[in-house]
């Protein structure tokens, strides 16, 4: 089959990119990595990146013009769909307008609940009896494109941070894949 090229922006530790790139490597899975960008350049995921070889453009997101440059390189590496995996930047409306094709992230609440930063934290004060993850396209609103796919479980009486945070994660790792297969095999 033929392969959509992606580009998975990071800011951190990198294990949707991680995750996502073993599943790309099976030979009917739709897309495949053709690019790492990420805003840290301290981020685990880039010297992930490095070490598969995965070409990685780090950015400086105070230099003004760091989306043209962001924008150059999908256009050089032809990228079809980018995949926001732990970026923790919001994306412009100026960037969307240039790029005209899809971009996906992944979040780790059932939106529309619990949209933005400090997720887990506000989760488990709110003493929510469910979460889970939402992989949804990106448009101008924050967290607030068409929903692909949302995975979710009953969260423990004494849950905490970490094992809230390695529960939801534990589900991104099939919900992000799966998300991407519907995207490109079910007619969207
Ligand atoms: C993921 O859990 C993702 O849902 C979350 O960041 C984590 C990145 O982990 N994204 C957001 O909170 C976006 N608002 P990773 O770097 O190990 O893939």
């Amino acid at each position: 089959m033929v392969k959509k090229n992606a580009c998975v922006f990071i800011s951190g530790e990198g294990s949707n990119l991680k995750n996502l790139l073993k599943r790309s490597r099976d030979y009917n899975f739709p897309i495949s990595i053709k690019l790492v960008v990420s805003n840290n350049p301290k981020a685990r995921g880039v010297n992930f990146a490095k070490k598969h070889s995965i070409p990685c453009i780090i950015v400086n997101t105070r230099f003004r013009f760091f989306e043209s440059i962001i924008l150059n390189n999908l256009n050089k590496y032809k990228i079809n769909i980018i995949c926001l995996a732990g970026y923790m930047k919001i994306i412009s409306k100026n960037f969307l307008r240039s790029f005209k094709k899809q971009v996906v992230n992944i979040h780790p609440s059932l939106l529309p609940k619990f949209k933005g930063l400090n997720t887990y934290k506000r989760i488990l004060k709110t003493k929510e009896i469910k979460t889970g993850c939402t992989v949804h396209f990106v448009n101008e609103k924050l967290d607030g494109g068409r929903i692909i796919a949302q995975k979710s479980f009953y969260i423990m009486l004494n849950s905490n941070l970490s094992d809230l945070k390695k529960r939801t994660q534990n589900l991104e790792y099939s919900a992000y894949p799966e998300a991407l297969i519907k995207i490109f095999r079910a007619s969207y």
